[in-house]
């Protein structure tokens, strides 16, 4: 396998090479000038380009750098005719994979064409396996104790191998980045680009220009021809992060890449077709921001013809032991270190937390855990100070459960713990919770506990 794009202003040589290449099960292309090959670059993406030197207007070498100064990837092989060995040096200089002398053998344009493949597999084989430690998260990587995760992994099976578009919701640090490398990299564009772009993180003036790119002068400043994210991604996923901030106008262009599959660079005539599968995610309402005109309803209907709604972590705390294991053993691995679990005070800690920063902030207070950790357990030491939020966040996080609840029992029982930690004061009990010695003795002596009355003497 492998997609070959033959360049010759020469019709029948253009012809032979097309052939031969083809009956060889590549997939072959033919453009007849430099120009063309220059667009054909663009929309077939071609592993190697196959080029003759010597053409009228741009020639091979002026080809080559044009095509690299667009941050295109393929390996080039010039095709030079026998005697100008010296400007083939030059181009292999300039960096062609290989050059080849006319007339042209069969078996060695095969062989050569087979040899750049072969490299460029290996080099994006080498790029692959350095970012397999943190990119290359596949489903198995998800921790999925609850029901509602298992049906989200269930989910990302289902869409992985298509090229719909998915929208994931999620508080901050609830996974949404992790189920799309997962849904990625479950799909056959696996090999191909994933890009991940934070709409919320590149100014406004330069967005654009980022993720559809531009051609010289299309404003001031602009005096590269680049290609955007979109098009460097062909093939591949688009993850489009904090889409909920992005500008109407760009919105707008979105739209047109999902409905036309095709990006129109910046100042640039032609629209180039691309194939990309764009996943979104917000923890903004959407629904919330077309009301305000924010957000446009269209998009948000093809966006969401797939949506993942990634609960918090308070709201499926069956996940929470897993999940301790799995980063436990991640940070181990890390910094070399045999924890073997987190003591049982830990895990009640972390079954009761509110956790405001979801699976990230568990990722964290673990990661500081091991690394300072000096026995075989994670013990309360190591994670004192880190679960700490307001106290009156906490409860107002608590939701109501559904058959209610017996107001006057809490407020007992809060009547109770005040004045248990007030040392059976009155005044100090009072004081914690917020109200005058008269009200809490008024409603102290209503709840009649009896067994701990206060000392008379603090009464003032
Ligand atoms: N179910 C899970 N199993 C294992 N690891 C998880 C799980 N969910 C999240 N993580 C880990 O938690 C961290 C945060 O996840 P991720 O970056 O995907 O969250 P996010 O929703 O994109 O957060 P933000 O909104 O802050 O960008 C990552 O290191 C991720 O690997
Ligand atoms: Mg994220």
């Amino acid at each position: 396998m492998g997609v070959i794009l033959v360049v010759d202003d020469e019709p029948l040589q253009r012809e032979i090479l097309k052939n031969i290449l083809s009956d060889e099960g590549y997939e072959a292309h033919a453009a007849s000038s430099g120009e063309e090959a220059v667009k054909m670059v663009r929309s077939v993406n071609p592993d190697v380009v196959l080029t003759d030197l010597k053409m009228k207007q741009i020639d091979g070498i002026e080809l080559m750098e044009k095509i690299k100064s667009e941050g295109e990837l393929p390996a080039v092989i010039l095709m030079t005719a026998f005697g100008s060995v010296s400007s083939a040096v030059e181009a292999m200089k300039k960096g062609a994979f290989d050059y080849l002398t006319k007339p042209l053998e069969k078996e060695m344009v095969l062989l050569t064409v087979r040899r750049a493949l072969n490299t460029a597999e290996l080099l994006r084989k080498n790029r692959e396996l350095r970012d397999a430690l943190y990119d290359k998260i596949g489903i198995n990587e998800i921790v999925c104790k609850s029901g509602v995760m298992k049906e989200v992994v269930k989910v990302i099976q289902k869409v992985s191998d298509t090229s719909v578009t998915v929208l994931i919701l999620g508080e901050s640090g609830t996974g949404k980045e992790l189920v799309t490398r997962a849904i990625h990299f479950g799909s056959s564009r696996a090999s191909k680009p994933f890009t991940a772009i934070n709409c919320a993180a590149i100014p406004e003036n330069l967005l654009e220009s980022e993720l559809f790119g531009c051609e010289p002068g299309a404003f001031t400043g602009a005096s590269a021809r680049r290609a955007g994210l979109f098009e460097a991604s062909n093939g591949g996923t688009v993850f489009l992060d904090e889409i909920g901030d992005l500008p109407l106008l760009t919105q707008s262009k979105i739209l047109r890449i999902l409905q036309e599959k095709e990006v129109r660079r910046l100042g640039g005539r032609d629209a180039i077709r691309i194939d990309v599968r764009i996943i979104a995610a917000t923890n903004k309402d959407l629904e919330k921001e077309i009301k305000n005109g924010r957000f446009r309803e269209d998009l948000y209907y093809r966006l969401r013809i797939v949506t993942i709604d990634l609960p918090p972590l308070r709201e499926r705390r069956e996940d929470i032991p897993e999940l301790a294991g799995h980063f436990l053993e991640k940070y181990n691995r890390e910094f070399g270190k045999r924890i073997r679990g987190v003591q049982e005070p830990v895990m009640k800690a972390f079954l009761e937390y509110h956790w405001p920063g979801n699976i990230r902030q568990m990722e964290s207070v673990i990661e500081r855990a091991v690394l300072m950790c000096e026995g075989s357990t994670v013990s309360m030491k190591e994670i004192k100070g880190e679960l700490r939020t307001s106290q009156k966040q906490e409860i107002l996080d608590l939701e109501l459960p559904d058959e209610g609840i017996n107001f006057e029992e809490f407020e007992n029982e809060l009547l109770k713990k005040a004045m248990a930690k007030a040392n059976n004061v009155a005044a100090k009990a009072a004081k914690l919770l917020g109200m005058s010695y008269k009200t809490f003795w008024y409603r102290w002596e209503k709840l009649n506990a009896g067994n701990s009355s206060p000392k008379k003497e603090d009464v003032p």
